[in-house]
């Protein structure tokens, strides 16, 4: 991979929301788990346009919070994908530079996907070029509650004060604490919603709903959505001088 070269006013940390894939294996009329395969797919080549484009954080979802509630065949295939993506994927992860993070829940995945998952994380500990965090069964309220209650044990046990709790302190407790906030969150297949993501990292981020399925997506609809990210009046809550 080339080096980064961070494109003027371009999104330096964007966040996907990647849906679509059932209905991409509808349309063919083959089953979920070959949209989700051809989904995984995508993910190789967005990752790869990273650099080109000054993306130096991505983040996708993966599998929520909500996703169990899915058939247990979806579910259990989800699993093996992950497990399948991270064995196939490691080398090249390590050697294109990019380092892996995972946020989430881990306590109802399988010891096996653990694994793998610290393996990976530990294999691209030293990598800089693009910082990829994968979504595995996360959801914001989810990591919030999580966040809460780590808080509460150090209040309860001396090492924080409550009237020290503000904006900066719950961030450090969250699953992204060495992240920054995304930029730009990405929503394909033509929801228009937010689905329990990065609730609170994503406050004053830019959205972008797409049509285009996930296993459609490209590096070129990613750069016309940078472009377009670049166009954009970012204010934060402020007026203009
Ligand atoms: C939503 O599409 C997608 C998912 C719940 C799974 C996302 C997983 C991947 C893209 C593949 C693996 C990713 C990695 C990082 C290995 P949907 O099933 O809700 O689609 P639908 O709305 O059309 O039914």
């Amino acid at each position: 991979m080339p080096d980064t070269a961070q494109t003027p006013k371009g999104p330096r940390h964007v966040a996907i929301i990647m849906d679509g894939n059932g209905r991409w294996a509808q349309a063919r009329k083959r089953p979920r788990l070959f949209g989700h395969q051809a989904g995984a797919k995508r993910v190789r080549e967005v990752v790869e346009a990273c650099p080109g484009l000054g993306i130096k954080y991505l983040t996708v979802f993966a599998f929520s919070t909500e996703n169990w509630k899915r058939t247990q065949v979806e579910v259990a295939g989800l699993m093996n994908l992950f497990r399948r993506y991270i064995v196939k994927e490691t080398r090249n992860l390590t050697q294109a530079g990019v380092r892996v993070r995972f946020i989430g829940d881990r306590v109802r995945l399988d010891s096996k996907l653990i694994d793998l998952m610290d393996t990976l994380e530990a294999a691209t500990q030293h990598n800089d070029l693009v910082h990829l965090t994968i979504a595995l069964n996360y959801g914001g309220r989810d990591e919030v509650a999580r966040a809460t209650k780590r808080l509460a044990r150090d209040v309860a046990e001396g090492r924080l004060r409550p009237e020290d709790v503000d904006e900066e302190t719950l961030p450090k407790y969250l699953d992204t604490r060495v992240l920054p906030d995304p930029d730009l969150v990405i929503r394909t297949s033509g929801e228009a919603r937010i689905s329990n993501f990065l609730l609170w990292q994503s406050a004053y981020s830019e959205y972008e709903f797409i049509d285009t399925l996930w296993p459609d997506f490209t590096s070129a609809e990613l750069e016309r959505l940078c472009r377009s990210f670049g166009r954009r009046d970012r204010r934060f809550g402020a007026v203009p001088a």
